[in-house]
């Protein structure tokens, strides 16, 4: 039985006291979250404020991304060790924006998936088309990509501790969500991919999370869907009240699963 899978991707927004206030909020709204798995991800630089914050809660932290290497000469970048010293337990990898803004190869997120289970930390791996590849019908070849390309060498048994994330570009920050039946379409498509290069059970078994302007008014529609299990919220993540709407939209699905 898959469980619902609540994310809230900050992005590089906020400030220290916004996201205490923010963290702290969620965490004391989220009490009564069942079957519902939660999650903040903050900017790096805020994750030990934000862990502090939602300690004793049901809320969890993540990173929105990390290196994979263990150690050394790499300016800038973040250890999937370090992430977990923050008491971080899932790390965001290869969101659409550091695919196509900071030009991340499926290669690339494919090593920090590794590096990021063999660690310990649940990764959420992000797929998802632009607008053209839609319009040109090529939506399922995308993905079919991007998945073989993101989890390559990746066996069942870790595939299992893994969270995908379909999150089609076109639909990221811009208000315009994926209809449930689009959402439903690509994530049905996802668990066929992944029973024909795992097998039907594993496949059952893996969270997918849609993301794209969730927002406290359509997140029921889309959570009802039965292969969706959950969101990954930028915007509406940054509001204590329509993130806390959104987790309870999953606690009501939730029941009825
Ligand atoms: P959005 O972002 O909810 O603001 O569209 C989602 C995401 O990028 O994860």
């Amino acid at each position: 039985m898959r469980r619902f899978f609540i994310a809230g991707n900050w992005k590089m927004n906020l400030d220290r006291a916004g996201a205490v206030a923010l963290a702290s909020a969620v965490a004391k709204g989220a009490v009564e979250v069942g079957a519902v798995d939660v999650a903040v991800c903050p900017p790096s630089v805020y994750l030990d404020a934000v862990a502090q914050a939602v300690r004793g809660s049901a809320v969890c932290v993540g990173a929105q991304n990390m290196y994979s290497e263990p150690s050394g000469a790499f300016t800038g970048e973040l250890s999937a060790a370090m992430l977990l010293d923050l008491r971080c337990k899932y790390v965001i990898l290869g969101h659409s924006e550091r695919r196509h803004i900071l030009g991340e190869s499926d290669t690339l997120v494919n090593k920090k998936t590794h590096a990021a289970l063999a660690a310990g930390l649940v990764p959420i791996v992000c797929v998802g088309e632009k607008l053209e590849e839609r319009e040109a019908g090529r939506t399922a070849d995308v993905i079919r990509t991007q998945v073989d390309g993101s989890l390559a060498g990746i066996s069942a048994d870790q595939l299992r501790r893994v969270v995908i994330a379909y999150e089609p570009v076109w639909a990221i920050g811009t208000g315009k969500t994926a209809t449930p039946a689009q959402a439903e379409e690509v994530h049905v498509d996802l668990r066929k991919l992944l029973a024909a290069r795992y097998n039907a059970d594993v496949a059952e078994g893996v969270v997918i999370q849609y993301g794209g302007s969730v927002n406290a008014k359509n997140a029921a529609e889309l959570l009802a869907q039965p292969d969706v299990d959950g969101a990954l919220v930028g915007g509406a993540s940054l509001k204590a009240d329509d993130f806390l709407a959104i987790i309870q939209a999953g606690v009501e699905l939730a029941c009825g699963r």
